[in-house]
């Protein structure tokens, strides 16, 4: 749950701070990227360089530094969630009341992520008044408290106050991350690849899809908690294990898997380049070369995103891929009319580092209303994130 999640870690002075060191240990080992920022005190109970070199990150302790500036605000805005372990009373009492005399300070009071605290402290401290009101100030501005653990503290007393164990703080995270997922139960159908239309036992007509951007959607939905059924022309390409995927060869094959699911579908995403044409006959045996010149007749296939279009309940999502080589847009609000889609996904043949085989992609996304919305040319993954925040901003509209 934890793969790929960015995560700030602030350290305060407490006494559990040596225990940050297993904590990003276990931070990392699950896949998070993890940048700590320590206070002055916090560096007493553990050293920076054992958190730089666990976390494989420079750790910021200071506002400016020599000749540079640490960006609080990108910091709190790179970061899925930033979460301060241990929690002092002192860094509490501040963050009750917007100081901000030190870097973690400045990165907390512009983070635009969810914050999480584990406070730490004797349990005296963590019984007086101001304590109790200073977390309630806390859980006021939507800050999130993992509870401390009862037993043995520093000050040789048992009781309350202790930090939750790095165990358990990354459990905390799990969880988090799980009852977030914004995708979480919705079934999500997606076409990926190119179709083979057969001409005869060893040829076919096709084209130059790799299906790699539907595989890195259906992979991006999936993480967010969608139940993913993925139909996939031929491609070279493997899917994630944890994705049901059908597959299939022909555009009429495409057409049956995809018209027999989608009923139960709360998403479809229709990102396969599938034939628009299919051979009328199909040769049982190879076609010899007799002649100086061979005709194919073609007929229509049938149009599976208009299919879907026609169908859909005002419940369900639709979305469709253009790709054009001239008059993208106009193109493209044609099909998304034209197929009763919700939304629809331009690719530029024009663009450098789109389309087929790459590795990259540079769409533009338009809503029912016609809303454009531009981004830049990016990684396939990234693109399939973009086009996923996109879906869900769309579905809360
Ligand atoms: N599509 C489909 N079934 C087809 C053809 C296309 O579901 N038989 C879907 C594609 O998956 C895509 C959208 O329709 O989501 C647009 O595909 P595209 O090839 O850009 O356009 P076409 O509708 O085929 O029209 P044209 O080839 O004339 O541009």
């Amino acid at each position: 749950m934890l793969q790929g999640k960015k995560i700030i870690l602030g350290i305060t002075g407490s006494i559990a701070a040596y225990k940050t060191a297993v904590l990003v240990r276990l931070l990392v080992k699950q896949g998070a990227e993890v940048k700590v920022i320590m206070t002055t005190a916090a560096k007493d109970f553990v050293t920076p360089l054992v958190l730089s070199t666990l976390s494989k990150n420079d750790v910021l302790s200071d506002i400016a530094n020599n000749d540079s500036w640490a960006n609080h605000v990108m910091l709190g805005r790179w970061a899925d969630i930033m979460l301060i372990a241990p929690l002092s009373c002192n860094t509490l009492a501040k963050m009750a009341n917007g100081l901000c005399d030190n870097l973690l300070m400045a990165v907390y009071l512009s983070a635009t992520c969810p914050v999480v605290v584990a406070p730490a402290m004797d349990e005296d401290m963590w019984h007086h008044t101001s304590t109790k009101d200073n977390l309630k100030k806390l859980s006021s501005f939507s800050n999130h408290i993992i509870p401390v653990a009862n037993g043995e503290l520093a000050s040789g007393l048992i009781g309350e106050g202790r930090m939750a164990e790095p165990e358990n703080i990354v459990e905390w995270l799990d969880h988090f991350f799980l009852n977030k997922l914004e995708l979480k139960g919705k079934k999500i159908l997606v076409t990926a690849g190119p179709t083979y239309e057969a001409l005869d036992p060893v040829r076919f007509i096709g084209n130059h899809s790799s299906g790699k951007m539907g595989i890195a959607l259906a992979a991006e939905m999936q993480s967010r908690g969608a139940n993913v059924t993925l139909v996939l022309g031929p491609s070279i390409i493997t899917a994630p294990e944890n994705i049901e995927v059908i597959k299939v060869k022909s555009a009429s094959e495409m057409y049956e898997a995809c018209i027999s699911r989608f009923d139960k579908m709360d998403i479809a995403v229709m990102s396969a380049a599938v034939a628009d044409y299919t051979p009328v006959n199909i040769a049982s045996e190879k076609i010899k070369k007799n002649d100086d010149s061979f005709t194919i007749e073609l007929t229509k296939t049938k149009d599976i995103l208009k299919s879907l279009g026609e169908k859909k309940t005002d419940k369900q999502f639709l979305v469709g891929f253009a790709l054009e080589t001239n008059n993208e847009k106009a193109y493209a609000l044609k099909k998304l009319q034209t197929k009763n889609a919700d939304m629809i996904v331009l690719n530029s043949l024009n663009d450098i580092g789109a389309g087929f085989g790459h590795d990259t992609n540079k769409i533009t996304i338009f809503d029912r209303g016609g809303k454009e919305y531009n981004f830049d040319t990016k990684s396939k993954q990234e693109v399939a994130k973009d086009i996923v925040n996109t879906i869900i901003k769309l579905l809360h509209a």
